[in-house]
């Protein structure tokens, strides 16, 4: 009997232990968008690209770094700026004007003093903040994470990304506490139980960010002259980073075709010497 009660503690204790991560987060899944780069022969759109960077340039960047991309990477095959004519990206006269945009600190080779130089094609884009200690400061204590690999890093990826940032504008429910600062999103992570006011069963999914919603129809203008509304953004910049995150997508799918036409040929020629070899033997 006391083995009994002893196990009966155990499995209580146990199940006390794992309780917390059964109440959390009851987010939506990311909405299934249709992507250019999807499945095995699935590419980059370059003109979706260079949207893509500018509403990163214009708009996400004064929050997210993204300190893994050189601006010369713009100019890679398969890239935004990518042109046949410069081989080599470095020579890329749009990279180059990208890069001569930004300010870099150096120092002066004769006096040694600290200067300010422009950017080269070398160069990584720049942090928006000094440290992320300042980056929290200016944004409700919450830390805009790096886009280097965002879409790599978050289940759903571009469909993921493109979910957050349409998805931060949503209403909050009436009946939900939101605090200052804080933006409701369905598609965040999170356990709005404490903040809802109404019936528990009902609570609404998803979660608060201390993003303000960075998008707003006609927030940037498209140079291909398409219209800029909030779903046309949203599609561009999240394609644009699951190319920062993935830019070998379209390589390493050429090489899966490759692979796939020689074993079909090469299945071929076993099948050819197999019937050559067999020829003169009676089954
Ligand atoms: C005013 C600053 C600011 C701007 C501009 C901004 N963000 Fe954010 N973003 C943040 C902060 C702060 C967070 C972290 C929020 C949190 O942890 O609650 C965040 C988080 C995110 C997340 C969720 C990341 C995760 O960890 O899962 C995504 C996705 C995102 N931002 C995309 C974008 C995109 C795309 C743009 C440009 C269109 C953009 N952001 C512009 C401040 C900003």
């Amino acid at each position: 009997m006391a083995r009994a009660a002893r196990i009966l503690a155990v499995t209580m204790g146990l199940l006390c232990l794992a309780g917390p991560t059964f109440a959390a987060t009851t987010e939506v899944p990311p909405k299934d968008i249709h992507w250019s780069f999807d499945g095995p022969f699935g590419s980059y759109d370059q003109e979706q690209l260079q949207r893509g960077y500018k509403v990163y340039r214009e708009v996400c960047s004064s929050c997210h770094s993204m300190n893994m991309v050189a601006f010369r990477n713009l100019g890679d095959p398969g890239g935004p700026f990518w042109n046949p004519k410069y081989p080599n990206p470095n020579d890329n006269p749009v990279v180059k004007t990208i890069a001569k945009d930004y300010q870099f600190p150096d120092v002066d080779s004769e006096t040694g003093d600290a200067i300010k130089r422009p950017g080269t094609s070398a160069d990584y884009f720049p942090a928006p903040f000094a440290n992320p200690a300042a980056a929290r400061a200016s944004n409700g204590g919450a830390l805009p994470p790096d886009m280097s690999l965002l879409a790599k890093a978050r289940e759903g990826g571009a469909d993921y990304i493109y979910s957050i940032v349409t998805g931060d504008r949503a209403e909050a429910p009436h009946g939900l506490n939101v605090p200052a600062g804080r933006y409701y999103d369905p598609y965040i992570a999170g356990d709005l139980g404490s903040f809802w006011k109404g019936d528990p069963a009902k609570t609404p999914p998803g979660g608060f960010i201390a993003m303000p919603p960075p998008l707003v129809e006609g927030r940037v203008t498209f140079d291909d002259g398409t219209k800029a509304t909030l779903n046309q953004e949203s599609k561009d910049v999240a394609a644009f980073l699951q190319w920062a995150a993935d830019p070998k997508l379209e390589e390493r799918n050429r090489a899966g075709l490759g692979v796939m036409i020689f074993l079909l040929l090469f299945a071929g020629v076993l099948y050819a010497s197999y019937r050559g070899v067999w020829r003169d033997v009676g089954h």
